[in-house]
């Protein structure tokens, strides 16, 4: 792009970043990270926009998902091992129910800085800064834990390249392979309270079985065995962003080199910002935050900044009102999208409305408002003849109790025996599984009304 630089964000006003008190630490730390590669390559950020693209078609269906925040403590290969296998087995529900390929793109390998609601915590009287992610400060009370460290951003860039390399050892190296994922979900459903899903997964095995008759199989077909795979997270921490920035040698344009799509969270979406400043001058597909807060006016500034060409693919649309809102206000702004002649995907983000204090005192989401969401979603789409493009979850593939609800009924009095986060509470396994099911049904009885209506009334 003409007339942008990687470091033009720093003239513009930025919110929800840290100010470190050792500037000569801080361009130490930048300059080294200048100097590594970087974590991924224009080829494959191009690649998952015409993925995209195909989205914002109706051709390809988008499933992005992961932790709210990646922590330093809790990193492990096992965690990647599992959050990665749910969301393939998603990814494998949800395309028996699209009909179209499912592209799958992790809150991975990156996804560590986060926008606060307040800047200070208080605890027993005593206060001190909020936590911002383990890419800036430590979660731990206390001050000299929450004082802003840019050596954090060092161990944060290794973290994600590492996750990243086993992400990539794990999408063509077997472990992928369609046979295992299913007979992983056929687990799921034979297991306590999940056999209610065994129907359609039992379809999901017929349709394995009918391709493998037909000589479709691992050892005969590519995309049988591997997937592709692709990492997501918000791009927060402009310094870090910036120090992972590059040319691409094939057409000179600039690729954010941290993951393959960054976003633009709801509270630093503002058209003048720093954020957008930055994230309009990279190649990567952009997502960006639509919550109550967003005002026409600036929808229409932020899809010209973000999108100039209009091309398709490139710019991705997150909703996240909450269940019972969304209805308020995403059909203006499906509108406005419509008017404008915007090539955009929109994804419905069914978290980050949805956050409730449990009476147990934990930050929670009941899995009912979460399904109720994703449905409020899909019918304002199909009643303003737009095309829901795919879904965005706080998930991992642990056994945590973090969110109420879902076939195991989790309690506000279970959420004290495994609530590992370190910010959003997020669905465990078992939950995540259940609503690829149910909106696989959804899917499919949409499909299944409008078959009915084109043949009574010929559309
Ligand atoms: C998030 O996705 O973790 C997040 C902070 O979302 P939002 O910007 O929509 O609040
Ligand atoms: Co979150």
């Amino acid at each position: 792009m003409k007339n942008w630089k990687k470091e033009n964000w720093r003239t513009k006003p930025r919110v929800q970043m840290p100010k470190y008190a050792d500037a000569h630490t801080l361009s130490d730390v930048e300059a080294r990270l200048a100097s590594f590669p970087p974590l991924v390559f224009a080829g494959e950020a191009r690649k998952l926009k015409e993925h995209l693209g195909a989205a914002s078609r109706g051709e390809a269906f988008l499933l992005q998902g992961g932790d709210c925040a990646e922590s330093f403590d809790q990193f492990s290969a096992d965690g990647i091992r599992d959050t990665f296998k749910v969301i393939l087995q998603m990814a494998m529900i949800l395309t028996y129910g699209a009909k179209v390929p499912v592209i799958k793109l992790g809150r991975l390998a990156g996804q560590f800085a986060k926008p606060r609601s307040s800047s200070v915590e208080v605890r027993n009287g005593i206060e001190l800064p909020s936590y911002r992610g383990d890419i800036i400060n430590d979660l731990a009370f206390t001050a000299e834990a929450r004082e802003p460290d840019p050596n954090r951003m060092l161990q944060a860039y290794t973290q994600s390249a590492a996750t990243l390399n086993l992400l990539r050892a794990f999408s063509t190296g077997g472990f992928a392979d369609m046979h295992r994922v299913h007979s992983w979900t056929l687990a799921f459903t034979d297991s306590d309270r999940a056999e209610k899903y065994r129907e359609l997964a039992t379809k999901i095995q017929d349709t394995i079985d009918f391709m493998a008759a037909a000589g479709i199989t691992g050892e005969t077909t590519h995309e049988v065995s591997t997937v592709e795979f692709y990492t997501s997270h918000e791009a927060l921490l402009l310094e870090y962003e910036e120090a992972l920035t590059r040319t691409d040698s094939l057409t000179d344009n600039w690729l954010a080199g941290s993951g393959h799509m960054i976003w633009i969270g709801d509270r630093t979406r503002h058209p003048d910002g720093a954020h957008v400043e930055f994230a309009r001058g990279v190649l990567n597909p952009i997502g960006l935050k639509c919550g109550p807060s967003m005002q026409i006016d600036d929808l229409k500034i932020l899809l010209k900044k973000l999108n100039p060409n209009n091309e398709s693919g490139r710019l991705t649309l997150i909703s996240r009102y909450g269940a019972g809102t969304i209805c308020d206000h995403l059909p203006k702004l499906l509108k406005v999208v419509q008017e404008e002649g915007a090539n955009v995907v929109w994804i419905c983000d069914p978290m980050h409305g949805n956050t409730i204090k449990s009476s147990t005192g934990y930050k929670t989401r009941s899995f009912d408002s979460v399904l109720q969401e994703v449905r409020e979603f899909f019918e304002v789409h199909y009643a303003e003849g737009a095309i829901p493009g795919g879904v965005h979850f706080e998930m991992t593939g642990q056994d945590v109790t973090e969110c109420i609800g879902g076939i195991r009924a989790l309690t506000d009095e279970d959420l004290s025996s495994r609530y590992n986060t370190v910010c959003d509470p997020r669905l465990n396994a078992s939950q995540a599984l259940e609503l690829a099911f149910l909106i696989t049904e959804e899917l499919t009885n949409h499909q299944r009304n409008n078959l009915v209506q084109n043949r009574f009334y010929g559309h």
